[in-house]
């Protein structure tokens, strides 16, 4: 079946999220570090104000509790016959929440807004050790990533 388990809901993230554990979520696939609820309410502005081009969804438990979320970043481009590509960054699932597929749904649900959004392709880095994950999820392995910290 393609369903959340029962009495679980999957939306946008909303400007109130900070006090349902959204920060927790991501401390499973990070370092998140001491953001304060004025930090990430003026972040979630910065990211409204763009031109649509942030999607985070989150899933919530039957408690309201979040307890997964995801990241899809649509980019506009001059290639590609102004081609729009779908960045998929930040999944992350509660330790106690795993192997439930909502990691899976998560996937789902950004590709869909992908899709939607005209995106083309939909990219990702992972680790090694999550490329069995992302591959149930129909990607393939692409591209090497390069970074460069300052
Ligand atoms: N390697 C191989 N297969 C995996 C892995 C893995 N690491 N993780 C899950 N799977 C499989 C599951 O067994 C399942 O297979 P099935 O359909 O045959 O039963 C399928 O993938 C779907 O798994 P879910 O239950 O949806 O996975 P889950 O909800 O546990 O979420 C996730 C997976 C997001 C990787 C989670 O383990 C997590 O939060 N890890 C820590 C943070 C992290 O590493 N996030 C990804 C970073 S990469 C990025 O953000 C672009």
């Amino acid at each position: 079946s393609s369903a959340l388990p029962s009495g679980y809901s999957i939306r946008p993230l909303q400007r109130g999220d900070f006090d349902f554990g959204f920060l927790d979520v991501l401390r499973v696939l990070t370092h998140v570090g001491d953001v304060s609820k004025e930090d990430f309410e003026k972040r979630w502005d910065e990211m409204k104000a763009g031109a649509g081009g942030y999607h985070v969804l989150v899933i919530l438990d039957g408690e309201e509790k979040i307890v997964g979320t995801g990241a899809l970043i649509v980019e506009r481009k001059f290639i590609h016959h102004l081609g729009v590509v779908g960045h998929i960054e930040d999944i992350a699932v509660s330790k106690d929440q795993q192997g439930k597929k909502l990691g899976l749904r998560i996937i789902q649900a950004l590709d869909f807004v992908a899709e939607n959004t005209g995106c083309y392709k939909t990219i990702l880095d992972c680790s090694e050790a999550n490329e069995g994950f992302y591959v149930k999820c129909g990607f393939k392995r692409a591209a090497l990533e390069m970074a460069h910290y300052y």
